[in-house]
């Protein structure tokens, strides 16, 4: 065995990833952000999105691994009581990864455009769905703010029917548990850990203040690929 290969699985060790690698299996791993922690500030702080993404994505990663591993040990084994019962580990750390990756993705520095109005296409539609921007907004942070316990609040686009929602997910279930054929523009995390450093149980300023840093373009970028 080379050199570089013993020292590579000393390494590892035993972790998931490892051996998820050696049975071929998919894994997934923390995306970096694409700013600074600080970036954003003062909308959200660098000390709640370091957190956030080091502590809270990271483990919905590493459970979403894990599980991944226990599932194809179970369905090795034929064993469908553990098949079914690892359902819902993957779809809520599986969920809370794919919501966080998009969320990282949907904030931008203000030196960066984040807080630009959309352009193009998507503010047509979002003046012809919602009536302004400012309407959409307010229907957001309301529908933010109403959710009970845990969840998201999106601005989705159903691609059959060509138009733009607003749906709210409970925990970590993505956008596409409320429909198949719904796409993610901009999903608002308002989950506690969030904003409770910076807003306290202040879940509504938190949701005025975000919007300063929303990053219209990524929006813009996804409804222009999917409804062209
Ligand atoms: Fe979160």
């Amino acid at each position: 065995m080379a050199l570089r290969t013993l020292v590579t699985r000393k390494a590892l060790g035993n972790s998931v990833a490892f051996r998820q690698q050696l049975r071929g299996l998919q894994t997934y791993t923390l995306p970096d952000l694409p700013y600074d922690y600080g970036a954003i500030e003062p909308a959200i702080s660098g000390e709640i999105m370091q957190l956030h993404h080091q502590k809270h994505h990271q483990t919905y990663v590493t459970n979403f691994n894990k599980a991944l591993e226990q599932l194809d040990d179970a369905i090795n084994k034929g064993d469908a009581p553990t098949v079914v019962k690892l359902q819902s580990a993957i779809k809520f750390n599986g969920g809370g990864h794919i919501n966080h990756s998009i969320f990282w993705k949907n904030l931008a520095p203000i030196r960066e455009g984040g807080g630009e109005p959309p352009k193009g296409s998507l503010g047509w539609a979002i003046d012809n769905h919602f009536g302004s921007l400012e309407a959409l907004v307010q229907k957001m942070n309301a529908d933010g703010a109403g959710l009970q316990g845990s969840g998201w609040v999106w601005l989705g686009l159903d691609k059959e029917l060509k138009r733009l929602v607003v749906e709210t997910t409970a925990n970590q279930d993505p956008l596409v548990t409320k429909g198949s054929s719904l796409v993610p523009l901009l999903g608002i995390d308002v989950w506690e850990h969030a904003y409770y450093l910076q807003y306290k149980n202040v879940r509504p300023d938190y949701l005025k203040n975000i919007w300063k840093v929303i990053n219209w373009k990524y929006a813009s970028d996804i409804y222009e690929k999917e409804c062209p």
